[in-house]
């Protein structure tokens, strides 16, 4: 018992070490550049299913909303204070300053990107709905 308690102890000092505001600030503007990209890679494999250049399928599909969901899942962490610059970012003051505002397109990203994938038409409306998502959130908290 005291051997696992010392353990975890051990554990959680670590991870604080890791983790540690000053670090999460330094990497955080290239965190969601890299996250931002791998959502791109999906979504141009999405769209070029949806538009007939690539075969349906099913599990393709699945797994380019899958990929999309984990970025919009860990995308509201990704900009703590003190990441308003570095790594030349273009994240946009108002993520900082409308906070709330930005939380709410995260969230509308979540449940857009949230969908099951059954045939060509569940992905097209669902594409429509998810794609909608990156000019909106970019306009208002992504700098030109
Ligand atoms: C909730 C807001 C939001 C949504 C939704 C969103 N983005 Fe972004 N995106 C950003 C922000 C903010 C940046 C700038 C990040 C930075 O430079 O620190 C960015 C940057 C990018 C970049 C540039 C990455 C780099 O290398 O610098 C690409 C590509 C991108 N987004 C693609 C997409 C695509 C495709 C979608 C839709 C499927 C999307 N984004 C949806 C907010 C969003």
């Amino acid at each position: 018992m005291f051997q696992s308690t010392r353990i975890l102890a051990a554990v959680v000092a670590a991870s604080f070490v890791s983790i540690g505001p000053a670090q999460a600030a330094g990497d955080a503007p290239a965190e969601r550049q890299a996250v931002m990209k791998q959502n791109g890679a999906a979504v141009r494999a999405l769209a070029q299913m949806v538009k007939g250049q690539t075969p349906f399928d099913a599990a393709a599909a699945q797994l380019g909303f899958r990929t999309m969901n984990t970025a919009a899942l860990g995308f509201g962490y990704m900009f703590p204070q003190g990441s308003e610059t570095g790594s030349k970012t273009r994240a946009a003051p108002s993520i900082w300053s409308d906070r709330a505002g930005f939380d709410a397109a995260v969230a509308k990203y979540i449940a857009d990107t949230s969908a099951t994938i059954s045939d060509l038409d569940s992905l097209k409306s669902a594409f429509g709905a998810a794609a909608s998502n990156c000019g909106s959130c970019h306009k208002a908290y992504r700098t030109k």
